[in-house]
Order: structure tokens, then sequence, then C-alpha cells
């Protein structure tokens, strides 16, 4: 019991009111585990962590349901959530930082006698100025046109497209009438105003009947799934066609092939135990597996994408969109790009991969399923 501190001290210390807490334990939000002699609520340092993750996500603006499902979610623990916290606060700094700038423009520009048009001054506090520095998922996380032009014709026809772990909204096709699966409420929370309608849901356990949609897509997503093969079965029982985005994880090859997972990053291979191989995924939907190549200039920052930008490796928001970098742990993390570092800056780097800087598009395992 010594470690628990009781209600009062933890109001106290986190700067909410008792009630506040008596309210997020009769909700079932935080429940403190223990009782003191004298009856009062006493959390342990596990509430208290759960507590301080709620407060968080309460303080960044989130729902109290949205935040159940936030610190419910059994694939976070609290090094993710404060790496996520992290991401977070650091867009609210730099969006915050990024409007002061706006403001100073115009009050300079309003010094010299010009006032800006009605255009300019919206654009200080509207969705433009978030879209130019944007989080850090969307910001680097972007539809790749050339990627997206071999998924929406692999997609053919289809008029009702199912895009399922849809994140922010990146390869939706325009023109169709799609409806996104996230169950993220971080994701959901980020898809931007004007985005297809998007359902709390996991691939898994689709909660549409048999056949109801003409295509379903699954992109950059289905190695995140618990269970890959029952969601990709998933989407073949609620469209007439599936395409999926992914990555070929049954030779290890592709690891030897890119430079960052073969002499920075070795850990990656811990990330592939028990996933699927391609074979198995083509096999749950039915389908074929067509090689996709990265351009050298992806605009979509996912893992692969900078294999001929290694500095961009360095920076810290290109890292957090990509879940690898935070699956691998911080330690990894670190030591791989403080090499990396070290490589570039001695010219080891631009040595060893002497053949890469020709090419304009790499093969380095990702593939496209069309069922
Ligand atoms: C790397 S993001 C890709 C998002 C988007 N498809 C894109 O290409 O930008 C992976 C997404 O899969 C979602 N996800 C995780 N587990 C899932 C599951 N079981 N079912 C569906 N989506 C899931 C995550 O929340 C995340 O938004």
């Amino acid at each position: 019991m010594e470690e628990h501190l009781t209600v009062g001290r933890v109001a106290e210390l986190a700067g909410v009111s008792v009630r506040t807490l008596h309210h997020y334990d009769e909700i079932g939000l935080v429940h403190p585990s223990a009782r003191t002699a004298s009856g009062y609520r006493a959390y342990s340092p596990d509430d208290v962590e759960r507590l301080r993750e709620v407060l968080g996500y309460r303080r960044l603006g989130f729902g109290l349901r949205e935040v159940a499902d936030l610190v419910d979610d059994p694939n976070t623990d609290a090094v993710a959530h404060l790496h996520r916290l992290r991401g977070l606060l650091v867009d609210r700094r730099d969006h915050a930082a990024a409007t002061v700038t706006a403001i100073d423009r115009e009050l300079s520009a309003r010094a010299m006698g010009i006032r800006p048009t009605p255009e300019e001054q919206l654009k200080v506090f509207g969705a433009q100025l978030y879209e130019a520095i944007g989080s850090a998922y969307p910001v680097t996380r972007r539809t790749e046109p050339r990627i997206a032009a071999r998924i929406w014709e692999a997609l053919g026809d289809a008029r009702t497209v199912l895009n399922v772990g849809a994140g922010t909204g990146s390869y939706e096709p325009p023109n169709r009438e799609v409806t996104a699966v996230e169950p993220s409420a971080v994701m959901r929370a980020q898809r931007p105003a004007g985005a297809a309608p998007c359902v709390a849901a996991s691939a898994e356990r689709l909660p549409f009947a048999d056949q109801s949609f003409d295509a379903a897509m699954a992109v950059s997503t289905v190695h995140h799934w618990p269970d890959p093969i029952a969601g990709l079965r998933e989407l073949k029982r609620v469209a007439r066609r599936v395409v999926v985005f992914t990555y070929d994880a049954s030779t290890t090859g592709w690891l030897q092939r890119f430079w960052l997972t073969r002499d920075y990053l070795p850990e990656f291979a811990h990330l592939l135990v028990g996933w699927p191989s391609l074979a198995d995924m083509a096999q749950a939907i039915g389908g074929r597996a067509e090689p996709v190549l990265i351009p050298w200039d992806c605009a979509d920052g996912f893992f692969e994408a900078h294999w001929r930008r290694p500095e961009a490796y360095l920076d810290d928001h290109v890292r957090r969109a990509v879940s690898v970098w935070t699956r691998v742990g911080p330690q990894a993390e670190q030591r791989a790009v403080n090499m990396l570092r070290d490589d570039l800056s001695s010219g080891r780097w631009a040595e060893r991969n002497r053949d890469l800087v020709v090419l304009d598009a790499a093969e380095l395992g990702l593939r496209l399923l069309v069922a």
C-alpha cells in the first residue's frame, strides 16, 4: 500500500478535482485498485500511469469515449502512448508557432497600411495552414500518386469501395462512394473534413453484410492487424474485389536488400516473426501478387520510402509516422539513427550504396495483392 496515492493527493498532483477522479472511476475510465484503511480510494502506480494517459488525451481535446478507446487498446503500451502524446503535442506547438508567425506577418502588413484579403485572413486559423504544417502522420504519410494509380486501376470499375485500416484517408479514390473503417480514435480524429464517412471497427470483424461493396482495399495496414488472415477473409466476404498493398515478409532477402534493415536496424526481422507469407495472404483473398517498385522520390513516407534519401531517417517526424520505429524500441532506434548519422557524415553510407543513386525506383518487397 505504501506505493499507493490517496485520491486527494492524486487530485492535488494532477491538478484535477476529486470530483473528476470520482467520475472517471464511476464510468470505468480510471478505477483505483485499492482503498485505504479509512476507505478512501487509493491509486497504484499502474492506476496513476493510466490516469496520466487519460489526462494527456483529455487535454489534447479527445472526448471521454475516444480516450477510453485509446487507453484500452491492448496493442499500445505506456511508451507507445508517450510517443503518441509527444507527437500530438509537438504538432500543437508547431501549429501554434506557425499561427504566431502568420499573425506577426499580418501585423507588419497592417502597420504598413496593407489590409489582407478575406482569404488571407481566414488562412491564419484555417485548415490550409494546418495542412501546411499538419501533424506527424498526415505530413509524411501522403498519397503517392504512382502507387495510387496502381491501386485505383486494380479497383476496376468498382463504384462502392470499402477502405479498411483507412488512417487519415490516403489512397481513398475520388469519384467513387467510399466507406472507411478505422479502429484508432487518433487516426479518425485526424481525417480531414470532407473525407469519406468512417466506421470505428477492425478488419477482423467488419460490421457489414456479405458482398455489400464492389471492392475493398487495405493499404499499408495488414501488418498492424492482430490476425491478418482473418482480416483478409473478411475483406473477401464483404466485397467482390479486393486490393491490398502490403509487404512480402516470406523471404528475409528483402532485409538484406534494404540498407536500412541490413546495416542499421536488423531488429526489423523480429517484427516479421509470425507474419503470414505472401502466398498465405494471397490465398486468403484468392488473388495474385504484383511487385510495386518504390519511386526514389516517393511522396508517402512509409518505412522504405526514403531509400535514396537517407538523411530523412534522421528526422524525428519521418520516423514517428512509421510504426516500425516505435515497435523496435527506443534503444534500437537511437542506435540505428546514430550509426546512420555517422556513416552519412563520414561518407561510408555513400560508398556502400553507390549503386543506388543511379536508380529511379527500387524493388524492396512491396506488393499489390489483387483478387
Ligand atoms: C500505417 S497506417 C495506414 C493508413 C492508411 N491506409 C494509409 O495508407 O495511410 C495503418 C492503419 O491500420 C490501422 N489498424 C490497426 N489495426 C487494425 C485492424 N485490426 N483493423 C483495421 N485497421 C487497423 C491503424 O489504426 C492505422 O490507421
